[in-house]
């Protein structure tokens, strides 16, 4: 048996590429903070990419970019565990078990799901595509997670995950999952750098890896979109959904030089080179130890395979666990 001591966490990621500071506000944020009060799990999806990458051979590299992206920021795999979700093919069996419980329709609705599939353009959607908020519950019900901190778009597959955990637990006739809740981070959505309309993404190409160099930092601030309508310095400007504000109040932690700074610009006191090298300066600043911590794993991989085998062989033992007792409750299975 696998004690339990602590509430659990189980949140996960698409080894679709790095991570970016989307990722970072938007829910990493929290996995750190939350990692010592929670007993956490964290997933690479690598069942759940096939609709994503045109190249399925870049899917393993991601899958350590990603690991490697979570030691950098500090997550720590001695307390919480590193899962590769196709090492725990109970992720698969708990899915198909799951899918009974789901109708059609339910999936149809999903906004989340609905927004991906348009996003394919003229690809039309696998199955498995459609069928994918259905695995994502049963990597939450696995660990029989208490908490799932992700991004925003995520919270309609939260909400199915409620749903069927309350399902299971009627035909149980005792709380045999907890109804997960889902916890949005600081900036639920971050936009990219080419705009305030669109949200940092990978396939928008807007995005400031984690493990950007320098250079590459600065050359994406320096050419960031601002306030459009300004031409001169001594226009006013706009600091309201201009992307170069919304970054430096979610990186830069003096406040004192963000309040300056919108009053001078929104005076038309200050240059967008000003603003933006004070910005690339906090966001520096912010990278440079995730920066550090990478070169050290970056040089010591197997450390970096080692916390995937390792979280993936606990989260197997903890998976196993729950399909013995679920299918003996529900009297599934032979
Ligand atoms: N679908 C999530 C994303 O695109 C990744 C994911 C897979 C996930 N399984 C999960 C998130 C379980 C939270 C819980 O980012």
């Amino acid at each position: 048996m696998v004690k339990q001591e602590k509430k659990r966490i189980l949140t996960g990621i698409r080894p679709t590429g790095s991570l970016h500071l989307g990722h970072y506000v938007g829910a990493l944020e929290n996995w750190i903070k939350l990692q010592n009060e929670y007993e956490c799990f964290f997933l690479i999806a690598n069942y759940q990419v096939a609709d994503y990458v045109d190249r399925l051979d870049i899917i393993n590299e991601s899958i350590l970019e990603i690991a490697t992206d979570w030691l950098s920021i500090g997550l720590d795999p001695k307390t919480s565990h590193f899962t590769v979700e196709s090492l725990v093919p109970e992720h698969a069996e708990l899915a198909m078990w799951l899918s009974w419980f789901v109708q059609l329709g339910r999936l149809q609705r999903n906004p989340t799901l609905k927004n991906e599939i348009d996003a394919l353009g003229n690809k039309p959607p696998s199955l498995a595509f459609f069928n994918y908020p259905v695995l994502q519950v049963a990597n939450i019900l696995m660990p029989k997670a208490h908490l799932v901190p992700v991004g925003e778009d995520q919270l309609p597959h939260i909400e199915m995950a409620r749903e069927i955990a309350r399902k299971i637990n009627k035909l149980a006739g005792y709380d045999l999952f907890p109804v997960p809740k889902a916890l949005v981070g600081r900036v639920p959505r971050l936009v990219g750098i080419n705009g305030p309309d669109i949200k940092m993404s990978k396939s928008a190409n807007n995005a400031i890896y984690l493990k950007d160099d320098e250079q590459t930092v600065k050359k994406k601030i320096m050419q960031m979109y601002t306030d459009p309508t300004r031409i001169h310095v001594t226009d006013p400007g706009k600091v309201e959904g201009n992307p170069v504000f919304i970054y430096h109040d979610a990186f830069n932690k003096n406040t004192d030089e963000i309040k300056d700074l919108k009053e001078r610009y929104q005076n038309g006191k200050v240059g967008d080179v000003e603003v933006k090298m004070k910005l690339f300066n906090a966001i520096n600043t912010f990278l440079l130890p995730i920066r550090e911590k990478r070169n050290y794993y970056d040089q010591n991989k197997k450390l970096v395979k080692d916390a995937l085998q390792e979280g993936s062989t606990h989260a197997s033992k903890v998976a196993k666990q729950t399909m013995k007792e679920l299918k003996s409750t529900l009297k599934l299975g032979y």
